[in-house]
C-alpha cells in the first residue's frame, strides 16, 4: 500500500501536470489506504478535458506514430466512454506439458496503476512507461516513473474458472472481460527482459451473467511490452514478465 508522502508526491505530480497542460483534466487519483476502505475517489476523467487517443492498432509500424494501417485491422472501436487509463505490471503464466510441447496459457497477474491524468497531459509520456516497467520490479505501493508516482488503481487477475477480471479497487469498480479483439503488438514493442516479446493486443468486454461488472464495461490493453510465452524447453511453469496500458470505458 502506499505511504502517505507517496500519495502526497503523486498529487504534487498530478498538480504540476495540471499546470503544465493547457486543457483541463480530471482531479488527481487517491489511491485507498486499504482494500477493506476503497472509496470511488480515484480520477474521473470522462467528464473534464479532451480524451486521450486510444491507439488503435496492434500494426503500427511505430510506437512513437501509432496510426492504423490499412492492410491490417484495428481493435473494434467502441462508443463507451473513457473511463480510466491504467498501466498494468505484473507476469503472463504459461504451462508447458514437456520440452517442445506449444506452452499454454493459464492467465495472468498484474497490479493496475492509474494514468488517466497523464493520458490526458501527455500521451507519448503513458506510451513510454510500459517499456520501461517492464524492466523493473512490481511496485509493491504507487509505481514510480520518470514523470511521478503513479497510485494503486487495483488489480487484474484471472479468476478460478479462467475469467480476465479487472478490480478498480480504488473506484469500485470491476470488470468481467470477454474478448472481443485481438491483433499483434507492433514488431518493435519491447520484447520484455525474457526477450519473448510482446502479448497481443487486445479489447474485452463485460462478460455476461451471471457475471456482474460495475462500472466499467470495455477495456483494451495496448502498447503491451514482454509477457510472450517461451519456447518449452521442460515440463512445468513459465512465468513471463510483462507491462502495458490497459483502457477503461464506461
Ligand atoms: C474487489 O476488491 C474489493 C476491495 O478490495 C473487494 O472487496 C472485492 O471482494 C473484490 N472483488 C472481487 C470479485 O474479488
Ligand atoms: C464519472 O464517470 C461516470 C461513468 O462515465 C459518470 O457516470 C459520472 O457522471 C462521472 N462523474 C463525474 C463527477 O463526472
Ligand atoms: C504447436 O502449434 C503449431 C501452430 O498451432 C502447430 O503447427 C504445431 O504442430 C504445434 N506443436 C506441437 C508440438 O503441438
Ligand atoms: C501466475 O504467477 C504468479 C507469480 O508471478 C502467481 O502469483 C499467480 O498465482 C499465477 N497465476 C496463475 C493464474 O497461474
Ligand atoms: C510530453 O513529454 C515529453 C517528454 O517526456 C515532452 O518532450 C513533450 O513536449 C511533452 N508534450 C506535451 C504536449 O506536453
Amino acid at each position: 500500500m502506499p505511504s502517505m508522502s507517496t500519495i502526497l508526491k503523486s498529487l504534487a505530480l498530478a498538480s504540476l501536470l495540471n499546470l503544465a497542460t493547457a486543457s483541463p483534466i480530471g482531479p488527481p487519483a487517491l489511491a485507498s489506504l486499504t482494500c477493506k476502505t476503497a472509496t470511488a475517489t480515484a480520477a474521473n476523467a470522462t467528464s473534464t478535458g479532451a480524451a486521450p487517443t486510444i491507439p488503435t492498432s496492434g500494426t503500427s509500424t511505430s510506437q512513437t506514430h501509432l496510426t492504423s494501417r490499412p492492410d491490417t485491422p484495428d481493435l473494434p472501436s467502441t462508443a463507451l466512454k473513457l473511463s480510466y487509463v491504467a498501466v498494468g505490471r505484473g507476469t503472463q503464466n504459461y504451462t508447458c506439458a514437456a520440452a517442445g510441447a506449444n506452452s499454454s496459457a493459464t492467465g495472468a497477474i498484474a497490479m493496475l496503476f492509474d494514468a488517466t491524468s497523464l493520458a490526458y497531459a501527455n500521451i507519448s509520456t503513458l506510451h513510454a512507461i510500459p517499456p520501461a516497467a517492464v524492466n523493473q520490479a512490481v511496485p509493491t505501493g504507487s509505481m514510480t516513473t520518470s514523470s511521478g508516482a503513479l497510485s494503486v488503481l487495483g488489480h487484474h487477475y484471472f479468476d478460478a474458472s479462467g475469467t480476465p477480471t479487472f478490480n478498480l479497487t480504488a473506484a469500485s469498480k470491476i470488470l468481467f472481460g470477454a474478448k472481443t479483439g485481438d491483433v499483434k503488438a507492433p514488431a518493435d514493442s519491447s520484447k520484455g527482459p525474457a526477450g519473448t516479446g510482446a502479448v497481443d493486443w487486445l479489447s474485452l468486454t463485460a462478460k455476461p451473467a451471471p457475471y456482474v461488472s460495475e462500472g466499467v464495461s470495455f477495456v483494451y490493453r495496448v502498447v503491451t511490452a514482454g509477457g510472450m510465452a517461451p519456447a518449452c524447453t521442460a515440463a512445468g511453469t513459465e512465468i513471463v514478465q510483462y507491462a502495458a496500458e490497459y483502457w477503461f470505458y464506461a
